[in-house]
């Protein structure tokens, strides 16, 4: 019988999650698109028939990843079709600049796409992958993830609590032969970073170099694990470099 992969992205319709949805059907997965647009889905979708004509025809699920119902709804759909789920990559996410000046839904509204919105799809996936023996879970951090910066607090509360959550996990999972590994970027030229001024374009990461790192870490042997990666922006290096 001919083994499906399949793979779901969440936040597929955004930048880095339509890079990540294109190469993992390119690389034979059967893509599952999570995200809460349908029409934005429905043309990626499309748009990943045309270029690639995978064998199996992505899946479109619009989903809320806040909701936690609606998270299991999607999972119960894709495990009833393929029986099984090898690899989650959480690219779903929220910016929102703020710290002092962050009014407490907004910090609410960070904490729930960010933290509690990859908490849900993880939960959602582990028993699966448990029964398995086997799965990948990649979630976009941030550099901002481990270092913080002024006007951001919030953004940073998320990513340092989601860091924080998913190597705890890392260390507990592992034996049901489980990975989890945390991408750390700097700026990724996408929509969410559009009103960023001081960067110029050509000096941002690009989806293209999360893809080339998610295809690193997909490559090592079943024994080999990257908890966690960083991808620097060399422009905002040299600029940390001169504050010090
Ligand atoms: N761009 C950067 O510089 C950068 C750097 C480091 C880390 N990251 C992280 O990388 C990830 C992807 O960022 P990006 O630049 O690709 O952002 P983006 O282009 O703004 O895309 C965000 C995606 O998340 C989805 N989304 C937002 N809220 C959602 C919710 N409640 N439920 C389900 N989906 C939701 C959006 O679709 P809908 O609106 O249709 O739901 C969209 O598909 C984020 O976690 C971000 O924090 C980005």
């Amino acid at each position: 019988m001919e083994s499906v992969k399949p793979a779901i992205i969440t936040g597929a319709s955004g930048g880095i999650g339509s890079a990540i949805s294109r190469a993992l059907a390119e690389d034979g997965y059967q893509v599952c698109l999570l995200a809460r647009h349908k029409d934005k889905l429905d043309k990626l979708a499309q748009d990943i028939i045309k270029r690639y004509s995978p064998k199996h025809k992505p899946l479109v699920i619009p989903t809320d990843i806040t909701k936690a119902e609606q998270v299991n709804e999607a999972l119960d759909a894709i495990i009833k079709k393929f029986n099984r789920v090898d690899l989650l990559f959480n690219a779903a996410g929220l910016f929102k600049l703020g710290t002092s000046d962050l009014s407490l839904d907004e910090l609410n509204e960070l904490l729930a796409v960010n933290l509690i919105g990859v908490f849900n799809t993880i939960q959602a996936v582990l028993p699966s992958m448990k029964k398995q023996k086997s799965g990948h879970i990649l979630t976009m951090v941030s550099a901002a993830g481990k270092q913080s910066h002024p006007k951001i607090g919030g953004y940073c509360a998320s990513k340092f609590g989601l860091l924080g959550y998913i190597d705890s996990l890392n260390k507990e999972i592992i034996k049901h032969g489980i990975k989890l590994s945390a991408i750390c970027p700097g700026t990724v030229n996408t929509n969410m970073t559009k009103d960023i001024t001081w960067l110029k374009e050509s000096e941002r990461l690009s989806p293209e170099d999360i893809v080339k790192t998610m295809r690193y870490i997909l490559s090592l042997s079943p024994s080999g694990l990257i908890s966690e990666i960083s991808v620097d922006c060399a422009r905002e290096r040299e600029e940390l470099g001169k504050a010090e």
